[in-house]
Order: C-alpha cells, then sequence, then structure tokens
C-alpha cells in the first residue's frame, strides 16, 4: 500500500519540521512521506529547510490574507495534494472548527509541554516555557496529540517528561524540551500515525 502523503504546517524556525525531515531520509518514517511544507509567513524558516530537501513548499500568509481566506486556500491545495495527515510543527494559528472537521483523524499537533498542563489559548513558544517556571513545576516535557475542534483537547498519541532544572530561563528550557522531547517523540508519533491510517 502507497506510503501516507503528509503535510507540514509551520510559522517560525522549523526544528521540529528538520526533525520529521531527518528521520524520514533515515527511514524511520516507512509509512509516511512529507511532500509538502505550508508556512503561514513568507519569512519562516521553515521554508529554507524544506527547499534543501526538495519539498514542495506554499505560503499563505497571515498579514496579507484573513484566516477565513487562509484555511479555505490550504485546504484546498491539501486535498489536489492528497494530503492524508496534516502534521502541525510549531504552526502558530489555532485552526477553525471548519478546518478541523474536513480532515478528521488526520491532524497532530506538537505541544511543548505535558497536557493537560500549561496548554491551551495563549499557551504556545516561548510564553509555555515562561508558564512553567513562574509556576515553579519540576517536570514539564512535550505531547503529540489529535488535533479537534477544542484548542488542544483531542486524544493524546506521545508524552516524553523533560526536567526543569536550577537557573532554567524560558531559552534554555525550550532546547532541552526540544532535544530531550520534541524531536524525539514526534517522529515517532507521525510514523505511529501514519502506519495505523495505512490500516484504516
Ligand atoms: C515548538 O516548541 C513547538 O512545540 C511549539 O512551538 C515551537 C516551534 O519550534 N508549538 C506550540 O507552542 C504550539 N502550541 P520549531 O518551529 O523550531 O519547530
Amino acid at each position: 500500500m502507497k506510503k501516507i502523503r503528509i503535510a507540514v504546517l509551520c510559522s517560525g524556525g522549523g526544528t521540529n519540521l528538520q526533525a520529521l525531515l531527518n528521520a524520514g531520509e533515515a527511514g524511520l518514517i516507512p509509512d509516511g512521506e512529507i511532500v509538502l511544507v505550508v508556512a503561514d509567513s513568507p519569512s519562516a524558516h521553515a521554508l529554507v529547510r524544506a527547499e534543501r530537501q526538495g519539498v514542495k513548499r506554499a505560503v499563505f500568509d497571515k498579514k496579507k490574507l484573513p484566516r477565513a481566506e487562509r484555511e479555505e486556500k490550504i485546504a484546498a491545495l491539501l486535498k489536489e495534494e492528497g494530503i492524508g495527515l496534516v502534521v502541525l510543527a510549531g504552526f502558530m494559528t489555532v485552526l477553525s472548527a471548519s478546518f478541523v472537521r474536513k480532515f478528521p483523524g488526520r491532524i497532530v499537533n506538537i505541544h511543548p509541554a505535558l497536557i493537560p498542563s500549561f496548554c491551551g489559548m495563549g499557551m504556545y513558544g516561548l510564553h509555555v516555557h515562561e508558564a512553567v517556571l513562574a509556576r515553579g513545576v519540576k517536570v514539564t516535557g512535550a505531547t503529540v496529540h489529535y488535533v479537534t475542534e477544542e484548542c488542544d483537547g483531542g486524544p493524546i498519541i506521545a508524552q516524553r517528561a523533560v526536567e526543569v532544572r536550577e537557573g532554567d530561563t524560558p531559552e534554555t528550557l525550550q532546547k532541552r524540551v526540544m532535544r530531550e522531547a520534541e524531536w524525539v517523540i514526534f517522529p515517532e508519533a507521525v510514523e505511529q500515525v501514519c502506519k495505523k491510517l495505512k490500516g484504516d
């Protein structure tokens, strides 16, 4: 059976995209193939990473297109490209319910904390690590989950814990969470979901 065609949606640096591309190249995602990278900003470094790896790119600029129109165009492209799995890798826009309903069970996201802690509206990127440090928890981590209409509320696919250390800044903590958790569990979870989708 054919591999699941994957689109990765990004807004910024794209280190998670890179982890997925590397895993794909290393044969660690045998049931899926990254065929498209979509960014909502033309300056997203993720686009450079996609270009380097020869993956098709598309930009739907947040600053130029209102959300509804942007989502419509993204959904149309995903359908056109025969995408079977949509992967949110640092995509900083919450998708509308109508978008999510177009791809039931076929959208996954990575969140830089242990859901249900430190998630929901306004909890993204460095804000998450700032909140973790402000609360003084000793353990944080990352979560890969299915995307449903509820922000960060879908079923959990994978989680990994990471220690918070004395003297951490949001930046040092973010780096540790990425290195020890996100870049490890994300490719594994994506393969797990592709394998399941192929069997459906
Ligand atoms: C990652 O830490 C990702 O978990 C987080 O943004 C960062 C993107 O980095 N995503 C969210 O906060 C979504 N709520 P990257 O562009 O280098 O992958």
